[in-house]
């Protein structure tokens, strides 16, 4: 089943709910979210009672992963509220009633973006450092998609262990700037917190000024595909075979694009760009 790029979190994350003695996992997302669909999957498989409080009013028709919920049989609770913190907070007080029916809930924040999640995104450093050692290639640019910032957060962490040069740039599909970099520095020093003592002196350095975000890519907002965007998917469909996502990817990638087209990025440099496609894990 595909998931986003949340299963590297998610590896984490319930291996802590299993550890706490959780019964019940509640977690949240838009309508159509990824993260929630797979958290609830793995949630059954291991054995918890997965509860979603998904941000939009119920369709009547079910598409898409609200089907793929009603098929899980998981039980769904339909929100309206304005943000990402209101979403977090309805987690906050769905959990307390179920402590109050006696029951042991483990709330996963929206996008499953803690510390500990982004634990994996640094796994997934790792993994890429090795290849590209292994394939000979330098970057001089790396581009990551930032919805809730758990992804850039590990990712972050990781460039500092292998004190990459490389320019990392995290693209906005959702949030403004200034919102998504909060989010970026609470998850790196939640998640420095589970490191080892050597990574304290990485975590020292995290400076706001160097978590470089770009929010000129979201258009009319969360899930609404734009032109430029579409135009990048259709563009690495056809000439690398390689399906982005509109919510997500193919914004990034458009950012990617318009960095080459005005020569942001030098053309010169023999590999110039590296993206990571979280849900693909794989390098263009
Ligand atoms: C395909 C894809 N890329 C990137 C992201 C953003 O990751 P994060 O929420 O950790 O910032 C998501 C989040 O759902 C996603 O599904």
């Amino acid at each position: 089943m595909t998931g986003g790029n949340k299963i590297r979190k998610l590896e984490y994350i319930l291996a802590d709910a299993k550890e706490k003695g959780a019964d019940t996992i509640v977690t949240t997302g838009g309508l159509q979210s990824n993260h929630t669909k797979i958290t609830a999957a793995f949630a059954i498989k291991l054995g918890f009672k997965p509860i979603l409080l998904l941000n939009g009013r119920e369709p009547e028709v079910k598409k898409a992963n609200l089907f793929i919920n009603d098929l899980l049989g998981v039980e769904v609770r339909y929100i309206q509220v304005g943000n990402q913190k209101e979403m977090n907070q309805a987690l906050d007080m769905v959990a307390r009633k179920l402590k109050e029916e006696g029951k042991r809930p483990y709330v996963i924040p929206v996008g499953g973006s803690k510390g500990l999640g982004s634990l994996g995104y640094i796994d997934a450093y790792h993994e890429l450092e090795s290849q590209r050692r292994k394939m000979n290639l330098n970057f001089d640019w790396e581009f990551i998609t930032t919805g809730s910032g758990g992804t850039f957060a590990g990712i972050y962490m990781g460039h500092l262990i292998h004190g990459s040069e490389s320019k990392l740039v995290g693209v906005s599909p959702w949030l403004p700037a200034g919102e998504i970099r909060d989010q970026i520095i609470d998850c790196i020093n939640e998640g420095a917190k589970y490191m080892d003592h050597s990574f304290l002196r990485y975590s020292s350095k995290v400076d706001p000024l160097t978590i470089h975000i770009d929010d000129q890519f979201i258009g009319e907002g969360y899930g609404k595909p734009t032109r430029a965007g579409m135009h990048a998917l259709k563009l690495i469909a056809f000439t690398e075979g390689i399906l982005l996502d509109h919510v997500y990817t193919a914004k990034t990638m458009a950012c990617l694009l318009h960095y080459v087209e005005t020569g942001i990025i030098e053309k010169k440099s023999k590999y110039y760009f590296g993206i990571l496609v979280p849900q693909q894990g794989c390098l263009l």
